[in-house]
């Protein structure tokens, strides 16, 4: 399980990063631990405490989370990538904060009236192409899109260009859905191109709907259900 952000530093004082609290992600590294599962949670920053029993892994930069996801992904039955992974980086990063003055007199060396600070960024990985590229028979990789236009092509395009089995697209730029917000939103779309329309509900409501769409996909996955529902485990006497 991967959630909230990254930050990508431009000095000790400065990173470029997104608005995710990493909420989505806790809410169902907690279901899938109610659930039954063993759940490991590499996560990016956030003010939020970890669900007891999870395996917490912490990390910060778009890097660190790909060497941590690359380490776990090969144990593990399930991935659900709910972080919000920042897509560059800058190209350096000073081991001193920037100073105005430094910066300041660097733009008046330009030459025309363009006074712009300039910024190279260089992409960092896609953790969950890269996931996709290395999947295992067996393993179920769910992944997330957040979006201000066309939800569903742009998510068909994720899910076939990562080799997932499943996607929750969010809108984000909207009251009450994606980033910040308490309740959420959602399109789901599965491999072979099965849609649900999750209406607004919290996030925790949501985790639950997820991990319900989840679960038939993974073998044992009805197994799983009726352990959850205080019934004896299949086999079990
Ligand atoms: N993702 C990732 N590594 C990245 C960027 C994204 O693993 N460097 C994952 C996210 O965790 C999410 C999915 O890819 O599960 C989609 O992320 P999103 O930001 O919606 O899309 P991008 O692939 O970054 O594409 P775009 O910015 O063009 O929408």
């Amino acid at each position: 399980m991967t959630a909230g952000p990254t930050r990508e530093a431009l000095d000790p004082a400065r990173f470029l990063s997104n608005p995710s609290t990493g909420r989505m992600g806790y809410a169902l590294a907690a279901e899938a631990l109610a659930r039954g599962a063993e759940v490991t949670l590499l996560s990016g920053p956030t003010h939020l405490s970890p669900p007891p029993g999870v395996n917490l892994v912490r990390v910060t930069t778009a890097d660190e989370m790909f060497r941590a996801a690359l380490n776990q992904a090969p144990g593990v039955d399930l991935v659900l990538k709910a972080a919000a992974v920042a897509d560059y980086r800058p190209e350096e990063r000073a081991r001193r904060k920037i100073k105005k003055e430094t910066l300041r007199r660097a733009a008046l060396k330009r030459r025309g009236p363009d006074r712009a600070i300039l910024l190279r960024l260089q992409p960092t990985p896609d953790i969950l192409e890269e996931l996709g590229r290395r999947k295992k028979p067996g393993q179920v990789l769910v992944g997330f899109a957040a979006e201000t236009g066309d939800l569903e092509t742009n998510a068909l395009g994720k899910l076939r260009r990562k080799n997932l089995d499943l996607i929750v697209a969010n809108r984000i730029g909207r009251e009450g859905e994606g980033f910040e917000a308490d309740t959420n939103r959602a399109l789901v779309i599965d491999r072979d191109g099965r849609r649900s329309d999750l209406p607004i509900m919290t996030k925790e409501a949501m985790a639950g709907r997820i991990l319900d769409l989840v679960e038939p996909l993974l073998a044992g996955g009805t197994g799983r259900a009726r352990r959850r529902a205080g019934a004896p485990e299949e086999g079990a006497s």
